[in-house]
């Protein structure tokens, strides 16, 4: 991370919880190389979030690994940016406990994926569910991050990271940067392939709904072959042809032309060359990250060299804050 001042800082965290689909790629991934350069970008993966739902421990060290994998062949370069993993970098765990005694019962009672949580897993209402926006709070700020990119489900828990930091500041004297929220200008909104009305999701129980970035070139046209589309047989974007504009939205973010040029292509075709030809691009697309995915995946000891090295510059740099932290409250100063 290049330590010149006058760029702003991004932060973002990522949870360990599969391949990310499509949708997760053209919305958002792929969006933050580019970003690299403009900012100084701190991404994490977050498995400390993760254990907040019950996790199988084998798994979750697969998942962090390959979200951390994917995450650099999706663009993510460690000479301008660091990738680190959460449970690495103690700081993380340190300022989460001194912010949630800055941080109210009732405030953390509202959040609504707390809410929605909680409903979803009652035999497992643990505390960590509930502290869960104090932890992502002090992610943001033990950096003094400028900028999250957030989605609209994590928009709650960046404005409370907001009202803590505000609380914070004025206990204890103007200390940390108000993060603001990050809306990504390209990137668009991607659809589910069987009902393009709902986000595309890796959770949909179709597995046809979805297309995961490792997905192989057979199954990406299979799924683009069975999209549902409507009973019109014109590729043009249009009100009411939901999978065929989202069918659009994924053919031009993979090939960069506009829906014009695609209109004027598939003229006069139909749907099934439209959608092998929407299978094809994408499957060609993702082939040169599948490659490289797949020799990061592979070298277990240069992942962990990349990750060391990134765990150790995000420790110095956020224990210089959390340690202003601790003196700010009254600790005793350690050394
Ligand atoms: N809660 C975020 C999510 O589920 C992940 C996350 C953890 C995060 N810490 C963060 C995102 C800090 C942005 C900034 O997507």
């Amino acid at each position: 991370m290049a330590e010149q001042t006058e760029k702003k800082l991004i932060f973002s965290g990522i949870q360990p919880t599969g391949v990310f689909t499509l949708g997760n790629y053209i919305g958002a991934i792929r969006n933050w190389g580019p970003l690299q350069d403009e900012y100084r970008c701190v991404y994490s993966v977050v498995d400390m979030h993760a254990i907040t739902v019950r996790q199988d421990s084998v798994k979750l060290r697969q998942n962090t690994l390959q979200a951390y994998a994917l995450l650099m062949a999706c663009g993510i370069d460690l000479e301008k940016s660091l990738l680190f993993i959460q449970s690495h970098v103690h700081t993380h765990a340190e300022l989460s406990w001194i912010l949630s005694c800055n941080t109210q019962f009732g405030e953390l009672s509202r959040m609504t994926q707390f809410k929605d949580k909680s409903q979803r897993h009652p035999d497992d209402m643990n505390a960590g569910l509930f502290t869960y926006p104090v932890l992502m709070a002090a992610d943001i700020l033990a950096y003094n991050a400028d900028l999250v990119p957030v989605g609209v489900d994590q928009k709650q828990h960046l404005e409370l990271a907001r009202d803590i930091a505000q609380r914070f500041n004025q206990r204890y004297g103007d200390f940390f940067t108000m993060p603001e929220p990050y809306i990504p200008l390209v990137g668009a909104k991607v659809m589910s392939l069987q009902d393009p009305t709902k986000k595309m999701s890796k959770s949909d129980t179709n597995p046809n709904a979805c297309i995961l970035i490792l997905d192989d070139k057979d199954t990406i046209i299979r799924k683009c072959k069975r999209a549902v589309t409507d009973s019109d047989t014109v590729v043009r974007y249009a009100e009411g042809k939901d999978g065929i504009n989202n069918l659009m939205t994924i053919y031009s973010s993979v090939t960069g032309k506009d829906f014009d040029a695609i209109e004027r292509e598939f003229d006069g075709q139909g749907y099934d060359t439209f959608k092998m030809a929407v299978g094809e691009a994408v499957a060609d697309h993702l082939r040169p990250m599948q490659e490289t995915y797949a020799k990061l995946i592979g070298d277990k000891k240069y992942l962990n060299e990349c990750y060391t090295q990134s765990d150790a510059k995000a420790l110095a740099y956020s224990s210089k804050i959390v340690q202003k932290v601790y003196h700010k409250i009254g600790f005793v100063d350690a050394r």
